[in-house]
């Protein structure tokens, strides 16, 4: 076990005794704000002091002179009753053994594994996805590799937008205007055309909304020819959605877009009608929300006066299809954050709707992404930026990044017989440093602030960036590349898992307490849904093994103090490849 876990559950097995009615689940060691004072710190013997009006340090001193500590642990109070735990580098050595034996990798599943429901990316039909997709393609796939990774079945849904009024005017565009090459060549761009061609029309001319309007009836009644187009289109843009998934290494469990649902809306709006939660209102039906003062004033609208669903009513259902479904203990929702009232709406009715029902829902909600000028972010011409072209970009960005650095390198290194990357080669690794700026600088800020997009900052090799982490990385294979040639290399590290780990010096020991937190963050990230903590975790690693490598030489030390520095980079490369993985960002062995 992990010495944090290990001194969490003493403390909370102690305070069990001590105060039988303490809620001990709230009881967490963690690591100290300011390492002068410890490793760890445990501040909840205050509050529960104060609750059973007790003197906190009182209460801290009771504790701790009855904790049976380890050897490898000491204890002190601090504060008005702050419990500061110290480690001995014994339980240091040992921790990078476990980890070498295999036994974890600093983090270890800890709570019982959950379902999790996430709905995520959901761009909609005929409309190329844009920046505002881009967050929530990234940041729901990160969360559902992070839950994946401590051990949670995820289901990552795509609750594709394939339903909607727009269908009406689209299918007239077909009718009239399709050109067949255009759709075959960039279907998206086709459909996308064809509907702003008839909203422009149908603006101008009555008879063209009429036309759209009774080819959407007909859709809505099954007609078997405006059924067929609507499925050309959705596969279509299927077609163009997988395209760029397949680029940023994304992938779905279930893509049930909301047409799914159109069977139950009926029943829906029937039953919120019988629960006397809905009602009638000029013609359509709505919910009030009587009982919330912040939602009082906004009633949400389940079925329009002409019959028709809406957005909320699908949502409902999904949600009720969700729980008998998968019973999850979790369900997602990652969209901007203009959807807040929706998703506050939704939660509201369907807590008054199934009462019974304990699942979690959860609005993970981001900010928008800014151009420099702080404006929305849009082309020069001040049209939507496409994901597609902002991919291309970062690639071909990056590439020119890493042939100029690659060149660079050469020619300083040619003496020596330096790496030098193949054209091939250096096209590789600029797709993964490309992409992974594109991820990371979306994944670093707090979510709900909105950040500005910037190429010079998101593709620095200096700072908090992905190809700094992905360089960070590649410099630890360098390492075992140059040893490969003496040694094996799975020999040495074998061998650790059993041997003598020598750590003397300040940044070797900061170190492995770094990794020793990897669990702590992960756990932070999947609690409280934000990745940023991850982004800063990895960078802070990488600044502690620049440092490291400053004053502790590697492959020129001896004995035990070289085998203990190897297995330091070995364990975190592992972990930086690791955390890399599950930002949905791949880690290189060459930059
Ligand atoms: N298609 C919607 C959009 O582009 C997002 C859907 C989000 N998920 C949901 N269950 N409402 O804004």
């Amino acid at each position: 076990m992990l010495p944090n876990r290990f001194l969490e559950n003493l403390l909370r097995e102690s305070l069990a005794q001590h105060l039988p009615d303490a809620d001990t689940a709230s009881v967490l060691v963690r690591p100290c704000p300011d390492p002068q004072f410890g490793d760890y710190q445990s501040s909840a013997l205050i509050s529960l002091a104060k609750e059973r009006k007790l003197n906190p340090r009182q209460l801290a001193t009771d504790i701790a002179s009855k904790l049976a500590l380890p050897d490898w642990a000491k204890v002190e109070i601090a504060g008005p009753g702050f419990l500061n735990f110290r480690l001995s580098p014994s339980i240091l050595e040992e921790s990078l053994r476990s980890a070498m034996r295999g036994e974890h990798l600093f983090f270890e599943p800890t709570r019982k594994p959950r379902t999790v429901v996430i709905d995520f990316s959901s761009p909609n039909v005929a409309k190329p996805m844009h920046v505002g997709h881009i967050r929530s393609t990234i940041l729901g796939d990160c969360l559902a590799r992070v839950f994946r990774l401590l051990g949670d079945a995820v289901i990552a849904d795509n609750h594709i937008g394939d339903w909607g009024t727009q269908f009406g005017k689209l299918l007239v565009g077909w009718k009239e205007h399709l050109d067949q090459s255009a759709l075959q060549a960039d279907p998206i761009t086709e459909l996308e055309r064809l509907y702003k061609l008839v909203n422009t029309e149908s603006e101008k001319n009555p008879d063209v909304l009429e036309r759209a309007r009774s080819e959407l009836v007909k859709l809505q009644n099954g007609d078997p020819e405006n059924l067929g187009i609507w499925r050309q289109m959705i596969a279509l843009s299927q077609r163009q959605f997988d395209e760029i998934y397949g680029r940023m290494g994304v992938r779905f469990d279930q893509t049930l877009g909301e047409s799914v649902y159109n069977p139950q809306l009926k029943s829906v709006v029937q039953q919120l009608l019988g629960a006397g939660l809905a009602r009638e209102t000029e013609g359509a039906i709505a919910v009030f929300f009587e009982r919330f003062p912040d939602l009082k004033p906004h009633p949400a609208l389940i079925q329009k006066s002409d019959g028709a669903f809406n957005y909320m009513t699908t949502d409902l259902a999904a949600l009720q299809y969700r729980m008998e479904t998968w019973s999850p203990d979790e369900i997602i929702y990652v969209t901007d954050g203009r959807q807040q009232l929706h998703f506050k709406q939704l939660f509201a009715i369907f807590r008054g709707w199934q009462p019974e029902c304990q699942v979690n829902l959860k609005h993970v909600w981001f900010g928008a992404i800014l151009g420099e000028d702080g404006k929305p972010f849009k082309t020069r011409a001040g049209d939507i930026i496409k994901l597609s072209d902002l991919l291309d970009e970062a690639e071909t960005r990056a590439f020119e990044i890493v042939s100029a650095k690659a060149e660079e390198r050469a020619s300083r290194t040619a003496a020596d017989g330096g790496l030098e990357l193949s054209q091939a080669e250096r096209k590789e690794i600029a797709r993964l440093v490309g992409i992974g700026a594109v991820k990371y600088s979306d994944l670093l800020p707090n979510r709900q602030s909105d950040y500005v997009f910037s190429w010079d900052k998101m593709l620095a090799f200096n700072g908090n960036t992905a190809p700094y982490l992905q360089y960070a990385y590649a410099r630890i294979r360098s390492i075992f590349r140059r040893l490969e040639t003496e040694e094996s290399v799975t020999d040495l590290l074998q061998s650790a898992a059993t041997s003598r780990l020598n750590l003397s010096i300040a940044e070797e020991i900061t170190l492995v307490k770094h990794l020793l937190n990897f669990g702590i963050v992960l756990e932070a990230v999947a609690d409280e849904h934000r990745p940023n903590y991850l982004c800063n975790y990895l960078y802070d690693l990488a600044g502690l093994l620049t440092k490291f490598y400053e004053t502790c030489p590697v492959l020129k030390a001896e004995g035990d103090t070289r085998l203990a520095r190897l297995v330091l980079c070995h364990l975190a490369g592992r972990v930086l490849w690791q955390g890399l993985q599950v930002l949905g960002i791949e880690a290189l062995e060459k930059m």
